[in-house]
């Protein structure tokens, strides 16, 4: 039961890469362009992030979905790009501590079962000056109308949503992560999103690493 849910899953992302350039599209190019190095996309999907990502990175997906798979990697072959992926969580891949120079997630914070953890593994995997490259759908305003629809729709969205919690307030989230600078700006979806849609507001962003572990431990200390 659980793999058809992943499989139909995968092939209902498949088919939502058009949308997902008209919504995110001119944003992920500004957000990528300056990605570089040994870059890992914890949930890359089916792929949908590669065509943003400059050329010369090398690319690691710590994808834990299997049937996204083979779209990951046909979109690769058809760009010509070397990936490498893998069946598995962030914290499961065990990475060496301060071994990437990039780490990216696209609407993904919102689907792992534990958000801090998720944050604390990828500040730890960060070299120092790496960046937390991201673009999730967060909670809205505390005390909205469509706050009360996000809380009360939940569990419903989470069983057909692969995890997905409306209301994560994944700002912050990063905030409280141990980065030494977290930016991002919130926005609204495109207009012709479905209106009745519950994930909404957005936010996108950079959480950069201490360049040093003593710029680090002056950071944590401020009040
Ligand atoms: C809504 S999809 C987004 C996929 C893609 N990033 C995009 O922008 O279209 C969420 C993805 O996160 C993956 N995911 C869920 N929990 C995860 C975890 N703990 N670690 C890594 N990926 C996870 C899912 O398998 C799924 O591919």
């Amino acid at each position: 039961m659980l793999d058809w849910y992943k499989r139909c899953f995968a092939a209902f992302m498949a088919h939502g890469d058009g949308t997902q350039e008209r919504l995110y599209g001119d944003r992920k190019r500004d957000l990528f362009a300056d990605v570089r190095g040994t870059v890992v996309e914890i949930g890359p999907g089916t792929g949908v992030n590669l065509p943003y990502l400059p050329e010369h990175v090398r690319w690691i997906g710590v994808e834990p979905n299997p049937h996204m798979h083979p779209y990951v990697r046909e979109k690769a072959d058809d760009l010509g790009r070397d990936v490498e992926l893998h069946a598995a969580t962030l914290q499961d891949l065990a990475l060496e501590t301060a071994s990437v120079d990039t780490v990216i997630s696209t609407l993904v914070l919102c689907s792992v079962p534990d958000l801090d953890a998720t944050l604390e593994e990828v500040h730890r995997v960060l070299a120092p000056g790496g960046r937390f490259v991201f673009l999730e759908h967060v909670a809205a305003p505390s005390g909205s109308l469509l706050r009360g629809v996000q809380r009360g729709i939940k569990p419903i969205w989470r069983a057909l949503g692969d995890g997905c919690r409306p209301d994560r307030e994944t700002g912050a989230a990063l905030q409280r992560a141990g980065f030494d600078a977290v930016t991002y700006e919130r926005f609204p979806v495109a207009p012709s999103f479905p209106p009745f849609s519950i994930i909404k507001p957005h936010i996108a962003g950079v959480a950069t690493k201490a360049a040093t572990p003593e710029t680090e431990s002056s950071a944590s200390a401020r009040p």
